[in-house]
């Protein structure tokens, strides 16, 4: 056996007594510091990290019981608990390159999220749900490049959406509830979530930004001002399972007949669809949940949605349809809930569940349907 050189002995011995890395520590203090003092409850994480200890070194007996975990010498995981802490987050938080995990959410931060936040090479998930930051994203996440989940959901960002693209790693996006403004941008390919729910995003629907994306199974875009055609390519996606589309002002939708999917359930409720039921939404093999209420869509309902029988809820109610509904509907073999109320149906007998709701009166449906819109000279 050769001797091991004294030189790499004193190194294994120091990385065995191991203290954490100095930037890592003021990085903390820095951290603790911009958190408003009178927010911190004694029983909470940041009331116990005290810095006469030091933050990585176990065991940890009474201080920095919680919010941080760490690998050796590097914090590896920024973890807040929901204790109410005001106060910003300091940009040092850059410091911390090993950071795998930040977690903030459930408290009241607030003020920009620090740029250099984004160029944390090893960041695989940032979560700051639910708190009060406010201010842009970057125009590009690029510099995240392990990043996984991203979860920036109720705050107060504004601004444009991050282009997104050039991310392989990202599966799960989700800033809604935000005041965010402008088109979609082309979006990470490998995403399986996106979430971008009551914010202001105008624009239609775009190949571009969506036709990479060959895993994308839940898609929550309600409560925005997108417009335009909901096109057909939509939902032929192909992990495509659930869609929100409602509360925007879409004007018009497309169905063509998938070869397989796997779309479960679609919510285009209030916006301003216009003509009829699209039949083809019938040749998704596992539909079973539609929403298209609220819209202007005219004409029957189509024989075929009676005879579905994987639709378990349909909502049509809040349209201009006309005739009798489906025979099938009634026939008591039917388990489908939902409403075809406030329309302009034919005999919807209300002793049905799905007629309860009453049809539109008689004088608005003779205008909306067939009554002549007189021009105004
Ligand atoms: C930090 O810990 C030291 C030693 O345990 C203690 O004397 C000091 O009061 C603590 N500081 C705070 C702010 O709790
Ligand atoms: C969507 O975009 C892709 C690639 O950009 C293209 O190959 C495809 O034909 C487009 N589809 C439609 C329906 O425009
Ligand atoms: C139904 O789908 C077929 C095939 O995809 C398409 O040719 C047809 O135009 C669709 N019908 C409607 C009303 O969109």
């Amino acid at each position: 056996m050769t001797p091991i050189p004294a030189v790499i002995l004193l190194l294994l011995s120091t990385t065995a007594t191991t203290t954490t890395l100095s930037s890592d520590v003021s990085a903390l203090k820095a951290i603790k510091s911009a958190i408003n003092p009178t927010t911190i409850p004694p029983y909470s994480c940041l009331a116990s990290w005290n810095f006469t200890s030091d933050p990585c070194s176990t065991p940890h007996v009474t201080h920095f019981l919680c919010a941080l975990s760490c690998s050796a010498n590097r914090v590896t995981q920024l973890t807040f608990d929901p204790a109410g802490y005001s106060g910003t987050l300091s940009p040092l938080v850059s410091q911390l390159t090993e950071l795998t995990t930040i977690d903030l959410s459930d408290n009241k931060l607030s003020g920009p999220i620090p740029t250099s936040l984004f160029s944390l090479p090893n960041l695989q998930t940032l979560i700051l749900r639910t708190n009060s930051f406010s201010g842009t994203l970057p125009p590009t996440i690029s510099t995240l490049k392990s990043i996984q989940t991203l979860d920036i959901s109720h705050n107060s960002l504004s601004g444009s959406l991050p282009d997104t693209s050039s991310s392989l790693t990202l599966t799960r996006l989700d800033l809604s509830f935000n005041k965010l403004t402008g088109p979609i941008p082309k979006l990470a390919r490998n995403l399986l979530e996106l979430a971008l729910r009551s914010n202001s995003l105008s624009g239609f629907l775009s190949n571009s930004s969506f036709s990479e994306l060959t895993q994308l199974e839940v898609v929550e875009l309600s409560e925005n001002f997108l417009v335009g055609t909901i096109p057909s390519w939509f939902f032929l996606q192909p992990g495509l399972q659930q869609v929100n589309l409602a509360n925007n002002k879409f004007t018009g939708i497309e169905i063509s007949i998938p070869v397989d999917s796997d779309l479960v359930a679609v919510d285009a409720g209030y916006n301003k669809i216009t003509g009829c039921l699209p039949v083809n939404f019938t040749a998704y093999p596992v539909l079973s949940s539609l929403s298209l209420r609220y819209n202007v869509l005219h004409g029957p309902i189509p024989e075929e949605y009676s005879r579905k029988s994987t639709l378990r809820r349909l909502f049509l109610d809040g349209n201009y349809l006309t005739g009798m509904p489906p025979e099938g509907f009634f026939s008591g073999k039917s388990s489908v809930y939902g409403s075809f109320g406030d329309n302009c149906l034919k005999s919807c007998p209300t002793s049905l569940q799905l007629c309860l709701k009453s049809q539109k009166p008689s004088s608005i449906c003779r205008r909306a349907n067939g009554g002549k819109v007189k021009l105004k000279s």
